[in-house]
């Protein structure tokens, strides 16, 4: 039976999407948190994360001031602080006095990490990008932090350390990760009659 389908048209119903929280400081030093689901890592050479923002926002003026943030990424726990950190602006609210979220210092640039989010990025803006009223911003990864407790005896990461928010656009729904599926890199070889990677 061919799944039969209905064009939605030009809009941003696309899943799944990650929910990060990007951190940022104005120039008297005071700490922006806001929800953005368009983010994602861009390049390996140099690591690289681009997240796109309205013009509009407190946390783009914070980065053009600054040339720096973070990109915190969300768990399933803390889906109504992130939740809350999307609807209202800096400009208004102290988002970490409502939230209650906690920060840290980064190590290399000038912008908060959220302490409860278990994997933190550090980037310095490399490029920026005008999108109508979206500015995509290019952001070299200058260091990591990830939740100590992911790790295992013998260096193995434990995705559910993560357990990452994942935010349906278009629909407006926060959901969590399923179970693992496959390993990649290595079962789509399985296609193949002798099962080995010829790239
Ligand atoms: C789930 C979710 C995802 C969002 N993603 C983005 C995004 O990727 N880019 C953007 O510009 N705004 C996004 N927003 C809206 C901003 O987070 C919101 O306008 C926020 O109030 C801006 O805060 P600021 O003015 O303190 O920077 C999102 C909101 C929600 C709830």
């Amino acid at each position: 039976m061919p799944m039969k389908k209905r064009q939605l048209g030009p809009c941003v119903t696309f899943f799944p999407q990650p929910t990060t929280l990007i951190g940022t400081v104005d120039p008297e030093g005071r700490v922006d948190l806001m929800t953005a689901s368009w983010a994602g890592i861009v390049s390996k050479t140099p690591p690289t994360m681009a997240v796109s923002l309205n013009k509009s926002r407190l946390s783009y003026d914070n980065i053009r001031r600054t040339g720096c943030f973070t990109v915190n990424c969300v768990p399933s726990g803390l889906a109504v602080e992130a939740d809350y950190c999307g609807i209202r602006s800096g400009r208004d609210r102290d988002k970490t006095a409502v939230t209650g979220l906690e920060l840290d210092q980064a190590e290399q640039v000038d912008a908060p990490l959220v302490r409860a989010c278990p994997l933190n990025v550090e980037c310095r803006v490399t490029g920026e990008v005008e999108l109508g009223d979206y500015r995509l911003i290019l952001g070299e990864i200058l260091q990591i932090h990830a939740v100590e407790e992911a790790f295992d005896e013998v260096g193995g990461i434990e995705p559910q350390a993560f357990d990452p928010l994942v935010y349906l656009g278009g629909i407006r729904q926060y959901w969590s990760l399923g179970g693992h599926i496959a390993d990649a890199y290595r079962d789509g070889l399985a296609l193949e009659k002798n099962g080995e990677d010829q790239g």
